[in-house]
């Protein structure tokens, strides 16, 4: 528990600099003493997601409890680690405080010791008045900044708190099994004989009761099974795939997608990108594992003349860059990473991205344009703006009770997506 509350600590410091949340987790890791178990790797993973998850609230909560000022790091970061750790795990509170005292000894911050377990002790004394005054502010109560909350509450009036909330859930752990190697009832059995219990989502999609290690998947290495949200597991069911379809896949990496079109597919033909040469090599190492093929290429999707031979697609897939924003579950820390400016540039890019795969598309095929976001600039607004710079382009209503106009709203089981289909006249 020290050494996760240390490497925490460490992590946190990273991110409060800017740092991208895993890539400070793997640095963290590295520098621990000896090997981590699964389970304190598994500990340390949920501190650094739970801190960014719950931010704002952490940050007040700790306001109240400082005399002065804040502290100054790494001190300041290991009180969050502790305060989420007290407010939000079940680790036994008294742990946690001797712990961080600990821990704060080990950073060499003179005079830490006796100033960390005050401020845990008070905390604990009084939790639930901090708590209630964190929460006044919807920052606090949510955990998000200002700006997006403005924006979520003014594009869902309705159900701005809903979506909001739900960017603090842990996200579920789904699976998408191959229905080439087996059926879903089948892999769910073969989960139960490990002790691993699922319900189903979608038409191949398993959640499981708790997060595993994929190590953990039978046949994951054998390509029966892969990890894949269920709202990301709609692609090849709205591309509506036939055999023998030449298909483009634009924004390919890490290949989650491109390796469903190929399990689903028949005989296809496709051309997997990614601008990132990087990426595309985690595209080629996913496709092997499921045992499938694909041409895959580094290239800008919207430099039509470095890739494109000429030749139409039926089909074509845009899984756009975007803001993450129906995503910010499982990366909690792109809510303090993006800022408000960043909506309008990543618009622009997807919509560069969209008139220019649409020239690749045959009369007659579709494009199907997908987004891991909740906000409209990138959603419904580029869509309308789309049909009306395309007056040949025909949109095809998506009718099913998850989509509400392309959106599938974050719940319990979906992150939030947006799917719209165009058809070439
Ligand atoms: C949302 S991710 C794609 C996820 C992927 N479709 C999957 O299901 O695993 C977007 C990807 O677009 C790539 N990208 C961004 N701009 C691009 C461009 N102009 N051309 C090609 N790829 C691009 C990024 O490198 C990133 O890998």
């Amino acid at each position: 528990m020290l050494e996760i509350q240390r490497l925490s600590t460490l992590a946190l410091t990273q991110v409060l600099n800017g740092k991208n949340l895993d890539h400070a987790l793997t640095d963290a890791r590295g520098q621990a003493k000896g090997q981590l178990t699964d389970h304190q790797r598994a500990s340390l993973q949920d501190v650094g997601y739970g801190v960014q998850r719950y931010r704002t609230e952490i940050e007040l909560v700790l306001q109240q409890l400082f005399a002065k000022k804040k502290p100054d790091p790494p001190l300041d970061a290991l009180l969050m680690v502790a305060a989420y750790q007290l407010l939000h795990t079940r680790v036994a509170h008294h742990a946690v405080v001797s712990h961080a005292v600990e821990v704060a000894v080990l950073l060499g911050v003179p005079g830490a010791k006796g100033f960390v377990n005050g401020v845990l002790r008070n905390l604990l004394r009084q939790r639930d008045a901090f708590l209630k005054i964190a929460h006044e502010t919807p920052e606090g109560q949510f955990s998000h900044p200002r700006w997006w909350i403005d924006k979520v509450r003014m594009q869902y009036p309705e159900r701005w708190e809903a979506i909001l909330g739900e960017a603090q859930a842990r996200p579920p752990m789904t699976l998408r099994v191959n229905r080439r190697n087996n059926s879903r009832e089948q892999y769910q059995a073969r989960l139960k004989l490990e002790g691993i219990d699922a319900t189903p989502v979608g038409m191949e999609g398993l959640i499981l009761a708790e997060p595993v290690n994929v190590k953990q998947l039978p046949g994951f290495d054998q390509g029966d099974v892969s990890v894949q949200d269920a709202s990301a597991q709609y692609a090849p069911e709205l591309l509506a795939l036939h055999p023998n379809q030449r298909v483009l896949d634009a924004c390919a990496a890490p290949g989650g997608k491109t390796g469903h079109i190929l399990e689903r597919g028949n005989a296809l033909e496709l051309l997997a990108l990614d601008k990132d040469p990087g990426r595309i090599k985690k595209v080629e190492a996913n496709l092997r594992r499921l045992n499938v093929m694909a041409q895959c290429v580094a290239a800008d999707a919207g430099d039509l003349k470095s890739w494109w031979d000429g030749r139409p697609f039926d089909r074509v897939l845009l899984d756009a860059p975007c803001s993450g924003s129906g995503v910010a579950r499982r990366h909690p820390d792109i809510k303090w990473l993006r800022r408000a400016e960043d909506i309008p540039a990543l618009a622009a890019a997807q919509e560069r991205l969209l008139d220019a795969l649409w020239q690749v598309v045959r009369r007659g095929g579709r494009l199907v344009y997908a987004t891991c976001s909740i906000f409209r600039e990138e959603n419904q607004e580029q869509e309308e703006s789309f049909l009306k710079r395309h007056p040949e382009a025909r949109f095809l209503p998506i009718v099913d009770p998850l989509f509400h106009e392309g959106q599938i709203y974050p719940d319990h089981a979906h992150d939030g997506f947006f799917y719209a289909i165009f058809q070439k006249a």
